[in-house]
């Protein structure tokens, strides 16, 4: 069963199909990537601006020099450390790269997922697969098959399922095409996982880097108003709600009456295996507010955070 839905998918996106596919971090909307009108279809499928670029999925790491040049060997000690897994490289592309895949930079960003299932894909199809997250411009990434169809299910030619995303928020995209290692956008890979592979330090990219589209401001959004409020300011701000019920997303159970709460987990991994689907099922209340309380400032939790920011950065 499941090697007839790759094959599925696979004869779709050699046909110029979109086909959406599970990875750990979250569901991808994929299209061939050295065709020019798939990858037009997925910016249009989810209302995309043109310029901003796509990360490619390579299912081997022996396919890294088609898509990229002068990969560095910091570059290579990272993809050997961390893929398959949850870590986008932003690296100088080679001469096949598109630019529409690249939003008319010079550089690349190419990672190899790890799930079993896109990794079978990948291997298939043989080439790179386009995969910006699968949702509509600015809203919340799907960790699920049903999120996927919720979100594009009348623009998706094919749906590949494979459970909820084990680490549920999006690579760490660390861009390595220059001699300073930056990380361009958080995730559950932590800087400091990355410095002791390097054996040196790596800046945190600058809030206003160009087209980074997850550096938007308002990005990882639900649709009902979104505040983050700290620990210590919770009970006071939901006592001067004048407009309720809400919900508060928290790690203890809030007992208010203008509140439901969702209990969220108490450590960064399985929070952030739980984000998505919990402000999802949030936003569907038709509450006034969706309400965070704050999370930790510890390193484990920096991906979390920035996503907490810009989903209630409205
Ligand atoms: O976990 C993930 O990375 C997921 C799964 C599906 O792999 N994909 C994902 O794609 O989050 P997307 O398109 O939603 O976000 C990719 C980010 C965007 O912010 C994009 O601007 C950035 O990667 N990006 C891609 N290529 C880049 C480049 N050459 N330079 C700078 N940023 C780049
Ligand atoms: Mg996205």
């Amino acid at each position: 069963m499941l090697e007839k839905d790759i094959e599925l998918a696979v004869k779709i996106l050699k046909e110029g199909g979109l086909v959406a596919f599970p990875t750990e971090t979250v569901y991808g909307l994929g299209a061939d990537a050295t065709n020019l009108s798939a990858i037009e279809k997925v910016f249009l499928a989810k209302q995309r601006p043109m310029d901003h670029p796509v990360i490619v999925h390579l299912g081997d790491i022996s396919q890294l020099s088609r898509w990229a040049m002068d990969v560095s060997p910091l570059a290579f000690k990272l993809a050997h450390a961390f893929w398959p897994g949850p870590l986008t490289l932003i690296l100088k592309k080679s001469s096949i790269v598109f630019e529409a895949v690249t939003g008319g930079q010079d550089t690349v960003g190419i990672r190899i997922p790890n799930h079993p299932v896109t990794l079978k894909l990948l291997k298939k199809f043989g080439g790179g697969i386009v995969g910006p997250s699968a949702n509509r411009f600015g809203r919340i990434s799907p960790t699920t098959a049903d999120a996927v169809r919720e979100e594009l299910g009348d623009v998706v030619d094919y749906i590949l399922e494979g459970g909820q995303s084990a680490v549920g928020v999006e690579s760490t995209i660390i861009d390595m095409s220059d001699n300073q290692p930056v990380i361009l956008r958080p995730g559950m890979i932590t800087a400091e996982q990355i410095e002791a592979v390097l054996q040196q330090p790596v800046a945190l990219y600058k809030r206003n880097a160009p087209r980074v589209s997850g550096s938007l401001e308002l990005h990882y959004a639900p649709q009902t108003e979104t505040h983050l409020i700290s620990p210590e300011k919770l009970l006071d701000y939901l006592d001067q709600l004048t407009e309720f019920p809400c919900v508060v997303l928290a790690r203890t159970k809030v007992h208010h009456e203008k509140v439901q709460c969702i209990v969220m987990p108490e450590s960064a991994s399985e929070y952030a295996h739980e984000l998505y689907q919990s402000l999802r099922s949030a936003d569907k209340m038709g509450v006034k507010q969706i309400i965070i309380e704050d999370v930790p400032l510890d390193s484990e939790w920096a991906a979390i955070r920035d996503r907490l920011q810009r989903a209630s950065a409205g």
